[in-house]
């Protein structure tokens, strides 16, 4: 395919849209954005400050910091894909833990925080050969990409899959805690003010708790070469 096109993945946290992204991009000579790893490494940042923990979250303080909050992706050729830095340090295994999980959806409100990234994102996706996956990807970030595709998966299968993921990582956490993440994450994820997560009216809906990663890869190159 000589003309290169953008490629926006939205969908619920665990529906595999990072690992589809990733398969996309590889097969087309593509960059692949992550996006929910800068909500994270946003996340960390305000964890390591001191801004956020269990029972407060000093908003106002890491509004007044995002300007010092540099993020960045590099290509780890060892790995076959990039990893997030944080003021040029690698924090990709740090951002994967529950207990950023538990506080990202929050971070993600702020309207701040979104307005940074996201003109970072445009500006990462601007000559299009992109794969970018998020929440609000085909809403608000490329709303006119050409092709849009929502994942979703019922919550108890997003469980277990995030839970293997986290044992295999070494994560000591229980199932049920897992699943209670899974579910508030959904709920702030679509509920929040700016930029809930909702399916773009032109965007092509998957429920891939049935059907296998090869299955789903094959019908979405499918639809690239249409
Ligand atoms: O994709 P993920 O689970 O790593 O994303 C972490 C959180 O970041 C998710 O709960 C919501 C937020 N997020 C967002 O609000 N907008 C995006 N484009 C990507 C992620």
């Amino acid at each position: 395919m000589d003309k290169k096109i953008t490629i926006a993945i939205d969908g619920f946290s665990s529906t595999g849209k990072s690992t589809l992204a990733k398969e996309l991009a590889k097969e087309l000579g593509y960059v692949y954005v992550d996006t929910g790893a800068m909500y994270r490494a946003v996340t960390f940042f305000a964890m390591k400050s001191g801004y956020i923990a269990k029972d407060f979250f000093e908003v106002q303080l890491l509004i007044n910091s995002l300007k010092i909050i540099k993020l960045e992706f590099k290509f780890n050729p060892e790995l076959g894909f990039a990893e997030m830095y944080l003021n040029d340090v690698n924090i990709e295994k740090e951002i994967r833990t529950l207990e950023v999980s538990s506080y990202v959806s929050k971070v993600a409100e702020i309207s701040q925080v979104r307005a940074k990234l996201v003109e970072q994102q445009q500006e990462m996706g601007k000559n299009k050969g992109i794969v970018m996956d998020g929440r609000d990807i085909g809403t608000v970030v490329f709303p006119d990409a050409d092709l849009k595709i929502f994942m979703t998966a019922s919550p108890l299968t997003r469980a277990e899959r995030r839970f293997k993921e986290l044992t295999r990582n070494g994560d000591t956490v229980t199932f049920e805690a897992v699943l209670k993440n899974v579910q508030e994450r959904d709920y702030i994820d679509t509920h929040r003010e700016d930029s809930p997560l909702v399916k773009a009216n032109d965007a092509i809906e998957f429920d891939n708790s049935n059907i296998t990663k090869q299955e789903q890869f094959l019908k979405i190159m499918k639809l690239i070469k249409s």
